[in-house]
């Protein structure tokens, strides 16, 4: 099963992920999560890639491409996939790629939500640099303040694109280019599940999962 999660930055995409994983036994596979380690692994790919990052923009799509495309293929093909595609032509290279290998995408989660709010949440956020495991300071605290509940002894830390101005140039960047995905599915005919992301976490996971185990009834 493929299943595809929209979103501005901030949604709440990759803690969604984390227990849509668990729940349907996928792999989570995040593109921003790749690409910093990427970096973190001072990789060709990482160094092309951070200029772009950190400036709230997006990495060129042949890029993205070729890693994603590596990444599917390396899960089986049974995957949630966060922050990919976020262009029309990463949606219509990932349709190609699926169909060849005769699979498609079977759910598109859109998480919907204001950038007023978003932006409170992101700037809000922390994270822990060795498992990824996310934190926010005042809705999802960890056990002790700024440390990691799993990777014990590890400082949470806050992501370099997580200052005001470049959110603000990612939430521009994501009304530019990423929303009209969401358009290319529907105009393919690809059901959508409209999810308000303005719930609180556990709600939000509910809605996914009940939508989500309505398609499995169906298929
Ligand atoms: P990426 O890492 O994908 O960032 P993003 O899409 O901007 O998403 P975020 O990780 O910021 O947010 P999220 O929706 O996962 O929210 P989260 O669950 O953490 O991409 C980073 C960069 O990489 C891009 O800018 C681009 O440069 C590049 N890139 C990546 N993919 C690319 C692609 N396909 N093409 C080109 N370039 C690409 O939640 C946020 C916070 O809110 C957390 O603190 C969380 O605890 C809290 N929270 C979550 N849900 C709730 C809730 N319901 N209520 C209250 N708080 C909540």
């Amino acid at each position: 099963m493929v299943i595809v999660l929209l979103g501005p930055p901030g949604a709440g995409k990759g803690t969604q992920c984390k227990r849509i994983i668990e729940k349907y036994r996928l792999a989570h596979l995040s593109s921003g999560d790749i690409l910093r380690s990427e970096r973190a692994g001072g990789t060709e790919l990482g160094k092309k890639a951070r200029q772009y990052m950190d400036s709230g923009k997006l990495v060129p799509d042949r890029l993205i491409i070729e890693m994603m495309v590596g990444a599917i293929a390396s899960a089986g093909g049974n995957c949630v996939l966060d922050g990919f595609p976020r262009t029309v032509v990463q949606a219509a290279e990932l349709d190609k790629e699926l169909a060849e290998k005769g699979k498609k995408v079977d759910a598109v989660v859109n998480l919907v939500i204001d950038d007023n709010v978003v932006a409170g949440r992101i700037t809000g956020r922390k994270s822990c640099p060795v498992c990824g495991a996310v934190y926010h300071i005042d809705t999802l605290k960890p056990k002790a303040e700024g440390w990691c509940d799993k990777c014990k002894g590890r400082k949470l830390v806050q992501r370099p694109d997580d200052k005001p101005d470049v959110v603000k140039m990612r939430l521009k960047t994501y009304h530019e280019q990423t929303a009209a995905v969401v358009g290319y599915y529907a105009d393919n005919g690809q059901e959508i599940f409209n999810i308000d992301a303005d719930r609180p976490i556990d709600d939000v996971t509910a809605r996914i999962f009940e939508k989500l185990d309505s398609l499995i009834t169906a298929r």
